[in-house]
């Protein structure tokens, strides 16, 4: 029977998501993006050299991986043919990327639409990435989204037409400019020319592979608490990054998923609006963002830093039926003098470990701490979990014991070899 294995960030993104499907891609058949859309931005590091994954899978750095972008996602062509170009640039083929037939393409009208939405929020804003991700999967409900089949179709040009006109009167209304319906159409014309060889059904695709026993490696983006249902809603993002977003964005059925993998930091962080129980507004947080480098790879935006939160972890496990976890920047934490690891909160005087996104249930919440010992020195080279320094070793074992769900990857560094898999 195949085997398909899924990654999946724990908290609000960013966990490095990316290093772990690279690894995970290397003896696997297929890799495939399964939701959002260039919101997600996936950096893996190969000797020195930055790529960072906005829409192509981060398996298509391995030759022999097919990459898939499943039904799931939301498209930016524009983002896409660049990130194509990237990677023909630097020597990389293209040649095993897919795309499917039943993605969603985002078009201009919708990243304007993502920024007068924040606008008129005001300061109730989501801060999202503003790369339209919102409006397109409004539109994919709303059932006047263009689909990748449509895109690539003589469909396009009335489809595209029709919902232009509808949403300059919208635009209107606002004072905003307005859509140039024949510029963008001849333009995305241009683009979907150049994606049309790459478009298949991935449904049929994966079917056949499935049938075929092949390795199948299912890139999560965003992360759990970003979840539209699971998440702090509103200051979520709008798919749900969680397990059902990977069976639905994919056609996968569950009975074919083996390992789930839940990524997380040594610490946490968070980009955007919204509650965040173990955030250090405050020099700590300042220190992890210079030591971790926590700035934005889509937005380049300074991520909020804290300590790592066990009991959304724990959450993040039930939600997703998590069987091991993937721990990155434990070198960052360890350079470190004393960490915290937030072991529970405190809830009307007493200690629980339950975790909801209830907004008065979390504002009457504060966590409670245990304190560790960093100063790991240089993790570098270390291949055995046994070989680490004690400090690190007291810290992680800590964190399996209470999420009660073994740690299966130790990020040591940005680069692609720098992790220990324990076997
Ligand atoms: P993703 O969206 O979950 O794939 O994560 P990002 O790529 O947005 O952010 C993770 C950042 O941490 C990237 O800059 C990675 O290169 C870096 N990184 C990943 N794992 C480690 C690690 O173990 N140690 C260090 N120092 N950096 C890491
Ligand atoms: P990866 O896959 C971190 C956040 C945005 C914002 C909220 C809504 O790299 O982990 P959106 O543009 O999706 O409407 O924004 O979600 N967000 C992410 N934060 N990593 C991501 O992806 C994110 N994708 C969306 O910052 O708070
Ligand atoms: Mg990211």
């Amino acid at each position: 029977m195949s085997k398909v294995d899924v990654v999946l960030g724990t908290f609000y993104g960013d966990e490095g998501k990316g290093k772990i499907i690279d690894y995970l891609s290397e003896d696997a058949d297929v890799s495939i993006r399964c939701s959002g859309g260039n919101n997600a931005g996936h950096t893996i590091t190969v000797d020195g050299k930055k790529f960072a994954f906005h829409l192509i899978p981060s398996g298509i750095l391995n030759n022999n991986t097919k990459a898939i972008i499943g039904n799931g996602v939301v498209i930016d062509p524009k983002v896409l043919i660049e990130e194509i170009e990237n990677l023909k640039r630097n020597g990389y083929s293209v040649d095993n990327l897919y795309i499917s037939d039943k993605a969603h393409i985002i078009m201009p009208y919708h990243i304007m639409m993502d920024n007068l939405q924040e606008e008129l929020r005001g300061d109730k804003k989501i801060g999202t990435t503003a790369r339209g991700i919102g409006p397109a999967y409004s539109d994919k409900y709303e059932r006047s989204g263009i689909r990748v089949e449509d895109f690539i179709s003589d469909r396009f040009e009335s489809i595209a037409k029709r919902n232009i006109e509808r949403k300059n009167v919208m635009f209107k209304s606002y004072g905003k400019k307005l859509v140039d319906a024949n510029k963008v159409i001849s333009e995305y014309k241009e683009y979907a020319k150049y994606l049309k060889p790459y478009v298949v059904d991935s449904v049929d695709m994966l079917y056949e592979l499935l049938e075929q026993d092949k390795k199948i490696v299912c890139e999560g983006a965003q992360a759990t608490l970003l979840d539209i249902d699971f998440g702090n809603y509103p200051y979520v993002t709008s798919s749900n990054p969680t397990i059902g977003g990977i069976i639905t964005g994919t056609g996968i059925g569950p009975k074919y998923i083996d390992q789930i993998y839940g990524v997380l930091k040594a610490y946490s962080s968070k980009v955007g609006e919204g509650m965040f129980l173990t955030e250090q507004n405050n020099e700590i947080g300042d220190k992890i963002r210079e030591l971790g480098h926590e700035y934005g790879t889509t937005t380049k935006r300074p991520r909020r830093c804290g300590w790592l939160d066990l009991v959304a972890l724990k959450y993040a496990v039930r939600i997703n039926g998590i069987t091991a976890l993937a721990i990155n920047h434990v070198d960052t934490i360890g350079k470190l003098d004393k960490i915290k690891l937030c072991i529970a909160y405190n809830y009307n005087g007493k200690n629980t470990m339950r975790f909801s996104t209830n907004i008065d249930y979390l504002k009457k919440c504060t966590p409670v701490y245990e304190e560790f010992d960093g100063n790991f020195g240089d993790l570098s080279g270390i291949t055995k979990k046994e070989d680490l320094p004690k400090n690190a070793l007291k810290y992680l074992s800590r964190i399996e014991d209470i999420v009660g769900v073994p740690i299966r990857f130790i990020g040591t560094g940005a680069e692609r070899n720098d992790m220990i898999i324990v076997k």
